[in-house]
């Protein structure tokens, strides 16, 4: 019997039933994504890798994540053996998603600002988006903007304390600045044409965790739009006709930095069925 279910377990295109779905990130701001895709794949396995030690990316210069973020999600693979990579941060996805793919043999999914999307709903046509210093600054994001917003006044700022404000928040820890929301939208509203932005792009996986505090104080008519729901879609469509298990099963947290840095997560990480952190 015990062969039969190992047969059984070995299926289509050869994806072992609990293989897991590889989700990554700098820090936490890729929880965002993993609660999409736990909408769509409720029993997906999943690992939530945080890269401890490079955080914050948006920080970094772009030569140092094209070889970073590559060779470690390389060595992630080797280790979990994923059906699929999400790359959960916008900032290693417009750096590196390209070189990621062309180093993996698992299909990647990437995380790109939903400047698509925004575009579809703004009706003034000026448009914001809040990003990563080194997000904002990608060409990624002009090509993004030729090829979906090119009648939109396209205004960008990067916002690396609201990135510490979320890290913060979520382990019950005061940010260093607590009115990081209200700075972050002061910089995309305070710019030329600022005050017609109706709909603002939120380009960092963080700044979703933080949607209740920057929708309490931006004017009530503003829209956010994020990439979580349709990387999850993606996800879904991808895996379509996989086998997974009949329960949700706990998922695992890497970190590649200290564990205990990431001890005061656990509580959080409980709530969304995650494992607490382990040093990779
Ligand atoms: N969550 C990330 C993003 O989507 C990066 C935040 C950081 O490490 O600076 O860009």
């Amino acid at each position: 019997m015990g062969s039969v279910h190992a047969v059984l377990s070995i299926v289509s295109d050869s994806v072992v039933t609990d293989a897991p779905i590889l989700i990554f990130d700098s820090g936490v701001g890729g929880l965002s994504v993993l609660q999409a895709i736990r909408r769509h794949l409720p029993t997906a396995p999943v690992v939530y890798a945080m890269d401890g030690a490079g955080y914050p990316y948006g920080q970094r210069d772009d030569a140092e994540l094209t070889a970073r973020v590559p060779a470690l999600l390389g060595r992630l693979v080797e280790r979990y053996r994923p059906r699929l990579a999400v790359i959960a941060c916008n900032t290693a996805s417009t750096i590196a998603l390209a070189t990621v793919r062309d180093a993996l043999a698992v299909p990647v999914v990437g995380t790109v600002p939903a400047i698509k999307p925004a575009a579809a709903c703004s009706a003034t046509r000026v448009i914001g988006v809040l990003g990563t210093r080194a997000t904002v600054r990608q060409a990624y994001v002009d090509d993004l903007t030729r090829r979906f917003a090119a009648d939109c006044r396209v205004l960008r700022h990067g916002a690396p304390t609201l990135v510490d404000y979320v890290e913060s928040t979520l382990r019950d820890q005061t940010p260093a600045d607590p009115d990081a929301p209200r700075h972050a939208l002061a910089g995309l509203f305070e710019q030329p044409d600022g005050n017609a932005i109706d709909t603002i792009v939120l380009a960092c996986t963080h700044f979703p965790l933080a949607a209740d505090a920057l929708q309490g104080v931006a004017p009530a008519h503003v829209r956010f739009v994020d990439g979580a729901e349709g990387i999850a879609r993606r996800c879904a469509t991808l895996l379509h006709g996989q086998p997974w298990p009949q329960h949700t099963v706990p998922g695992v947290t890497v970190t590649t930095g200290p564990a205990n840095a990431c001890a005061a997560l656990a509580p959080g990480l409980a709530r969304l069925g995650l494992a607490p952190p382990t040093t990779f």
